[in-house]
């Protein structure tokens, strides 16, 4: 798939079929997604991949409280991805201190990029992901015995595509873009 075409026509996908994914496809996935740029090429992101569809339900329905349509698209999903980061390292000196004024933003920063990455070679082989953003970390920590020091970034469902959304609206580059000459 072209590249342009791969970015404008990946969409957030919320149903899915049941049909299984590759082990060796999702490695692929995150092998992609390692090229990724990170801080200072640290490359914090890591993906916890879920099958056991018991645990995708414990996860719906403990750590998902206040949100059905999230519940929901969970539930549907065939794999659920868990994308944690490392702390206290993108956005740090060696010393432990922050590197910029903007303290962990680049935490989150580098796990968008990575996630996004993934996505796209998601949607380059016809998989169909959404990012979701709204989950209650503690209890996903403790459900996924989630290591001392990472922080959960993301859940991200997916599965083939059992819908095709329309395409939310977009602005415009005369919003988007300033061009300072
Ligand atoms: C950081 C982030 C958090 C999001 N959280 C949710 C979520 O909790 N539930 C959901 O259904 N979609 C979620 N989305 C998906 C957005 O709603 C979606 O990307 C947006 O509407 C644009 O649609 P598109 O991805 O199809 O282009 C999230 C996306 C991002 C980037």
């Amino acid at each position: 798939m072209e590249t342009i075409q791969c970015i404008e026509g990946r969409r957030s996908v919320r149903r899915f079929k049941q049909e299984q994914i590759p082990e060796k496809t999702l490695e692929e996935l995150v092998s992609a997604a390692s090229y990724a740029p990170s801080w200072k090429n640290t490359q914090t992101v890591r993906y916890t991949a879920i099958y056991d569809q018991a645990l995708i339900a414990r996860i719906a329905n403990e750590a998902i409280p206040d949100f059905p349509a999230n519940q929901k698209t969970i539930l549907g999903a065939p794999v659920l991805i868990v994308v944690t980061t490392i702390d206290k390292r993108s956005g740090y000196d060696r010393d432990g201190t922050f590197s910029t004024s903007k303290g962990t933003h680049w935490q989150s920063f580098d796990a968008g990029l990575s996630v996004q990455t993934f996505c796209l070679a998601a949607h380059d082989k016809g998989i169909g992901t959404v990012v979701l953003g709204i989950y209650d970390e503690a209890a996903v920590s403790r459900l996924l015995d989630i290591p001392e020091g990472e922080s959960v970034s993301a859940l991200i469902p997916l599965g083939y595509p059992n819908e095709e959304p329309h395409m939310p609206l977009r602005k415009t580059t005369d919003i988007l873009l300033r061009i300072i000459k």
